[in-house]
């Protein structure tokens, strides 16, 4: 058998090194069966399993997937509540399974205001799959790009007005600014995939993707997997980066 980075080198196919998804239509996959919102997310996450295994196996280095933006909680109460008592759920269920496999989970975004249960479980999680080298899977819950980006600002103002801290203005650089965000110490996302059907980025990575390459489908997420996630990887195999550059073909 030979090892997955024989066999995409043998099939041509560059795995992107970090893969971030808006997972969505989560509800709109429900409603088509005439089903409540929340059956799709439960659908929701056994693509999302699916996916976290389907990317392990590829050799994704970093997996990022979007499941409660700051502004989700403009939902109605039952969703929201149902949606978190989920997320406790299935970080418990998974946990094993991730840290068997390898797999480190961070969770990105200030997930400290979810209820209890649920912030005791993303803790346990991170906690458990700590030492795992293997691929890293980032949650992002209660995640907010702006958020984010004002939050990196008020800690870079904080240690200027720090008289124990000899930063000053001039030191403030992009590298100060990205060590300041939720994804500190990772690469940038190669690819952001966005499922749904809707092509737009709902305040999700602003930052980090100023270069990535955006894949849309209309796929709804449930329906989401493996084969999906390959036919974005082939469309991601047919862009040509140039970071500013020229192009060199
Ligand atoms: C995405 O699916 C999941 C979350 C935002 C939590 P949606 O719930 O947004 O599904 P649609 O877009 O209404 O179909
Ligand atoms: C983006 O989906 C957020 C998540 C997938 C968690 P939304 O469904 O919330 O985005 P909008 O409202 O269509 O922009
Ligand atoms: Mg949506």
């Amino acid at each position: 058998m030979p090892s997955v980075e024989e066999y995409n080198e043998k099939h041509d196919l560059k795995i992107p090194a970090h893969i971030a998804i808006i997972m969505d239509g989560n509800g709109r996959w429900a409603a088509k069966q005439g089903n409540p919102r929340l059956t799709g997310h439960h659908a929701g996450v056994k693509a999302l399993e699916k996916t976290v295994q389907a990317c392990a196996e590829e050799g994704v280095k970093y997996l990022t997937v979007y499941a409660f933006s700051t502004e989700n909680w403009k939902r109605p109460e039952e969703e929201v509540t149902g949606l978190f008592q989920m997320i406790s759920l299935y970080v418990r269920q998974y946990t094993r399974k991730l840290k068997k496999e390898n797999i480190r989970v961070q969770i990105l975004g200030e997930y400290e205001k979810l209820p209890e249960p649920a912030v005791r479980s993303c803790r346990y999680i991170v906690e458990e799959t700590g030492d795992n080298t293997g691929m890293v899977f980032n949650i992002c819950l209660n995640y907010g790009s702006r958020g984010e980006i004002t939050r990196a600002v008020k800690q870079i103002v904080r240690r200027c007005q720090d008289e124990g801290d000899s930063l000053t203005a001039e030191d403030i650089t992009e590298e100060l600014i990205s060590s300041c965000l939720y994804t500190a110490e990772m690469p940038d996302p190669d690819m952001i995939i966005r499922t749904g059907g809707e092509k737009r980025i709902s305040n999700y990575l602003l930052w980090q993707s100023a270069y990535s390459e955006f894949v849309y489908t209309d796929v709804l997420w449930p329906d989401f997997g493996r084969e999906e996630l390959m036919k974005c990887i082939a469309e991601f195999n047919g862009r040509h980066r140039r970071f500013g550059g020229l192009d060199h073909k």
